[in-house]
């Protein structure tokens, strides 16, 4: 099973590293327009493997996709980063024209493969891989969703002094400080609803520091967090490759379903051997439908900037 890694930045290496430690494919490729940087990362991850015993093999291409042919699964991370103070929207510009070259060049090589997108804005760059590279919609997944959940969580556990082993919530909607809806009705405890032990305004302080999780993380770091985000993406390809069929909340296009046409954004989905393969409906009361419908409102504001640009039609 080969997946290969577009852009081995910060979050690509990352999940690159984890799909070989957890031994989830057996070749990863990683790619990069930035002279001998996935070549040199590759090498290193190769080095570690003798040290710790894993046996995946790791390629590093200079940009050169005839490395990548016959990929499983495509993961694109090459773009921009958020800056401190940047929202992920501002990186649409040049993100766009990356992401619509790199999706026209890794399906000459793979055309039967599963793309994940991870670039942002995630929602609008899913949604420009849909149109750009007119595969069945199944198989472009658009990935925030589970590391906004793992966001949650994290702030969710913390709150109830619990391990986060123990808490489940997910995050729908747009990837984005202001379009994402944590689930608070739906998180639970051991499966015991959170609010039974967290009052409103805890539960409110969780979301919103959910909300603002990555740009937390970006004020700190400088540039926007890899460790979490290389993990959700090598935790999805493992539900591919593996066909797990595992629920996840991902960017899909939608079709009508959660009331949204025409959009990327975040769902809960099953995942396997054939990309997103079922959207599942967890029934938004009348406040979270309308989170849901602002949320696409946002999203498609900026999808609307890719046709005021020519980038789709
Ligand atoms: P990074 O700057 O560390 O890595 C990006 C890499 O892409 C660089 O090495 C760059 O040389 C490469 N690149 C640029 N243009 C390319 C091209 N045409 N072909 C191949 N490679 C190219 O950035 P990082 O931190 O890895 O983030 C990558 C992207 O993922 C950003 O857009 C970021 O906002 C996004 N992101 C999305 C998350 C999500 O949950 N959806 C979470 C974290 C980051
Ligand atoms: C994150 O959420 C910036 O999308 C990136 O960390």
């Amino acid at each position: 099973m080969k997946v290969s890694i577009i852009g081995a930045g910060n979050v690509g290496a990352t999940c690159a590293e984890v799909i070989a430690y957890r031994s989830i494919a057996s070749e990863v490729v990683l790619l990069d327009i930035k002279e001998k940087l996935a070549e040199g990362k590759a090498t290193d991850m190769a080095q570690a493997s003798n040290i710790t015993g894993y046996n995946t093999k790791i390629v590093g291409s200079n940009n050169d996709y005839s490395l990548t042919a016959n990929s499983d699964v495509v993961v694109i991370t090459s773009g921009i980063p958020r800056k401190p103070g940047m929202t992920r929207e501002e990186l649409i510009g040049t993100n766009a024209g990356i992401v619509k070259s790199v999706v026209d060049n890794v399906l000459k090589h793979s055309p039967n493969a599963i793309i994940i997108v991870v670039s942002n804005p995630m929602d609008t760059m899913t949604y420009l891989a849909v149109k750009e590279s007119k595969l069945p919609k199944n198989k472009i997944i658009g990935m925030g969703g589970i590391l906004d959940s793992a966001r949650f969580k994290f702030y969710l556990a913390k709150a109830l002094n619990a391990s986060a082993a123990d808490v489940d919530g997910m995050v729908i909607g747009g990837h984005g400080d202001t379009t994402m809806i944590p689930v608070t009705r739906l998180a639970t405890y051991r499966g015991v609803p959170v609010s039974q032990f967290l009052d409103a305004e805890t539960l409110k302080k969780v979301a919103s520091d959910t909300m603002v999780g990555g740009a937390t993380l970006t004020a700190i770091i400088g540039t926007s967090a890899w460790y979490a985000p290389g993990a959700a993406v090598a935790t999805l390809v493992d539900s591919i490759l593996h066909d797990r069929k595992r629920l996840f909340p991902c960017s899909v296009y939608l079709e009508g379903e959660y009331g949204q046409k025409d959009i990327c954004l975040g769902v809960p989905v099953i995942i396997g051997k054939n990309g997103w393969e079922k959207i599942v409906d967890i029934q938004l009361n009348k406040e979270e439908q309308e989170l849901f419908n602002k949320s696409a409102d946002a999203v498609r504001n900026m999808n609307n900037v890719l046709k005021e640009q020519n980038i789709v039609a």
